[in-house]
């Protein structure tokens, strides 16, 4: 039973000898001799062994090498209370100081795009027209088919676009006018809605085209939707974007609609810019428009002989171009710092 006598006096003399210099360090210390699974009670519980008459004096040198764990403890959880309370964190976070101003956060502004987009959709959320949305990656029928643009039909040529790899049926959608489709189809009139998004088309890039743009497509539809309605509409809408409500409407062709007009709004040529925008008419080409065909509504299943509805699209680049005086429509699309700097105070 001496063995158990020499594994206390082991065990005191290790603790002894153990210095804990780190928070970190003390904690193992502690886990170790004074923890719940500490490594002195084993040999406390090796007192069923020792022959009687040495039981006392075994107990005692178990008591022996707890206190002295415990007072080592004490001692060193002083010590290292008083020190640094950081002393565990690696030397970088040591001189940290909190005082310091933080960095400043580098604020960035509004695309112009999405400014002009805003100001045309506050317009029409306050004629009381609803936001809708559609994917970017549109399919053939979305797209085209329904909205009257059968496969091999001629138009298809206008608005030729990108397909994905190894497919003829998903596409970048060319126009928001699917979205027309999508909520056709899963609501019933009245419908009033706006559409904003993204759309592209295969086309060279140059200061005046891109192959990526902006549109902003409008529908209603309802009993009784005329074409008075859509002219008073469209003529509201000038009045508050460009401050006039002199529009023209020219008889145009879109297989969705019928009939069809491109509208211009008269911006003059006061000035340089206008008449170089207008290429000296005065007047600037904003959006296609039309009721909608009847076939069109059959397409997303609605009666055209009950309902009728207005449609248009209109492009925004054009729009932003004559609000802030953009000469070129890349610029849009860099994303120079330089030229998006410029537009921080508008809102
Ligand atoms: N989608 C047409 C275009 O991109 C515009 C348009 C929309 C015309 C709705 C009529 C009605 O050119």
């Amino acid at each position: 039973m001496s063995d158990s006598f020499a594994n206390v006096k082991r065990l005191i003399e290790e603790i002894a000898a153990a210095n804990p210099t780190t928070k970190v360090e003390l904690e193992q210390f502690r886990i170790q001799y004074l923890g719940s699974k500490n490594v002195i009670k084993p040999l406390m519980g090796e007192i069923r062994n020792v022959p009687n008459e040495q039981k006392k004096e075994y107990g005692q040198l178990v008591n022996e090498a707890k206190n002295a764990a415990e007072q080592k403890f004490a001692a060193l959880q002083d010590a290292l209370e008083s020190v640094s309370g950081d002393a565990d964190l690696p030397d970088s976070y040591r001189d940290f100081d909190l005082t310091r101003p933080g960095e400043p956060l580098e604020l960035g502004s509004r695309h112009p795009i999405a400014t002009t987009m805003n100001r045309i959709v506050g317009i029409f959320q306050r004629m009381g027209f609803a936001i809708a949305e559609g994917p970017d990656i549109e399919d053939d029928w979305h797209n085209f088919t329904a909205m009257n643009t059968p496969e091999d039909h001629p138009a298809r040529d206008m608005q030729d676009t990108f397909y994905l790899q190894n497919s003829t049926e998903m596409l970048l959608r060319t126009h928001t006018s699917p979205v027309q489709a999508r909520v056709m189809m899963g609501q019933k009139p009245p419908i009033r809605i706006i559409a904003p998004g993204r759309v592209y088309r295969n086309e060279t890039i140059s200061a005046r085209s891109h192959a990526q743009f902006h549109q902003i497509e409008g529908l209603y539809v309802d009993e009784n939707v005329s074409f008075a309605d859509l002219k008073q509409t469209l003529m509201y809408f000038a009045q508050e974007m460009f401050g006039t409500p002199k529009i023209r409407l020219r008889p145009s062709f879109f297989p969705f609609t019928e009939p069809s007009a491109e509208m211009d709004v008269w911006i003059g040529m006061d000035n340089e810019k206008n008449y170089r925008l207008s290429k000296g008419t005065g007047w600037l080409e904003i959006l296609g428009c039309g009721m909608v065909d009847p076939q069109v509504l059959e397409n997303c299943g609605i009666d055209s002989s009950k309902y009728s509805g207005y449609a248009f699209g209109m492009g925004i680049e054009r729009q932003a171009m004559r609000l802030y005086d953009i000469h070129d429509i890349r610029l849009f699309f860099e994303n120079d710092v330089r030229f998006l700097k410029q537009f921080s105070a508008v809102i």
